[in-house]
């Protein structure tokens, strides 16, 4: 039901502290997460291999986390190494330790064969630098299943209607024009340009605008790279308007007056609860000149997201009364189609080789 050997977002960075444990469900599974001193994080299987009290309520102890009902100890390769009262600790006394990997703000879990854990496909693109953007997290927890989730993400044609207000700024363009899809090794390529769309201003507070002297009417360029196992690399740039058909409604090759970048990571929790873990922001340059831009957009699309929430979740609650309707496609499903048979593939090809 879920792909094991792929990055998971487990938490954000500034979630898991230096002195407290974690303790976080990935994929029906419970995790604690801790840092040993050098600040590098550990992920280990919460459940004491004594009585199965949960780590998570241990407390840190150098390299080590310690369980607090019978005070055994667990370095981070998740062996026993302290037993109070007993000198001699069997092999067997371990818990699984799962790879963990910190970059850009963020906590990535391995939740399948740890030999064959490979950062190289980190989700994160390796042209990524915090230092260019200006970016702010957050997280959002959903009582829905993450398919629904990715689907939604696939699929941005619901903007017009979920977010008639907000992202689409009252216009159907997002679900009147097609985007170009591509299949990606590990996911989908979605890119399109709305074309003469309303000013930023118009949908961001007005003291947030990046160019007060931008064209009342703009093209905005979405691109995002939608990749295993629920992970969203999304760039937003908007253009003087009829900048689209001057590029022949391909990628722009000029800079743009303002430009967002978005990482978004769903983790499903269990089969019908997820974590939906973002962050987004402008450019560093922009904010600069702007200072009130970034928490302004940031807040603007906080609302968005809880739109999506509202709407995930209701969804979810129908299919558990009509668990056996069929869902007919439309043409704006491709993505999700797509999108779909990549992850049904890599299920596949693990088969039961974890
Ligand atoms: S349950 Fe953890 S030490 Fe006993
Ligand atoms: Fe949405």
């Amino acid at each position: 039901m879920f792909i094991r050997n792929c990055w998971y977002a487990a938490a954000l960075s500034r979630e898991l502290t230096a002195t407290q444990p974690l303790a976080r469900t990935v994929i029906c599974e419970p995790l604690v997460l801790f840092r040993k001193r050098d600040g590098s994080p550990v992920a280990l299987e919460d459940r004491c291999c004594h009585r199965h009290t949960p780590l998570s309520i241990g407390r840190c102890e150098g390299d080590s986390i310690r369980c607090m009902y019978h005070g055994l100890r667990f370095d981070a390769a998740g062996r026993c190494v302290e037993i109070p009262g007993q000198l001699s600790i069997a092999d067997s006394m371990r818990v699984r330790a799962y790879p963990v990997h910190e970059t850009a703000g963020w906590l990535w879990v391995w939740m399948g064969d740890a030999q064959r854990a490979d950062t190289r496909i980190l989700p994160i693109p390796p042209w990524f630098d915090c230092e260019d953007w200006d970016m702010r997290y957050g997280m959002i927890e959903l009582k829905a299943g993450y398919t629904l989730i990715n689907d939604n993400l696939c699929d941005f044609s619901h903007t017009a209607f979920v977010h008639e207000k907000t992202f689409a700024g009252g216009e159907r363009t997002f679900a009147e024009t097609l985007p170009q899809i591509t299949s990606l090794e590990r996911g989908i390529r979605v890119e399109r340009w709305i074309t003469d769309r309303r000013t930023i201003e118009e949908w961001l507070p007005e003291d947030a605008a990046p160019q007060p002297s931008a064209p009342p009417r703009l093209d905005q360029w979405i691109a995002y790279d939608y990749l295993v196992p629920g992970v969203m690399i999304m760039r937003v740039e908007m253009h003087a308007a009829g900048t689209g058909q001057r590029q022949a409604l391909r990628a722009p090759s000029q800079e743009p007056l303002h430009a967002n970048l978005g990482i978004h990571a769903v983790t499903p929790v269990t089969s019908d609860t997820s974590r939906y873990y973002y962050s987004l922001g402008p450019r560093s340059c922009e904010t600069r000149a702007t200072p009130g831009l970034a928490s302004e957009m940031f807040a603007a699309a906080v609302n968005g997201f809880e739109e999506d929430r509202r709407t995930v979740e209701a969804q979810q609650e129908n299919l558990r009364r009509w668990p056996l309707a069929d869902m007919q496609a439309i043409r704006h499903d491709r993505g999700v189609l797509l999108m779909s048979s990549v992850m049904q593939r890599l299920q596949n090809e693990e088969g039961d080789s974890c």
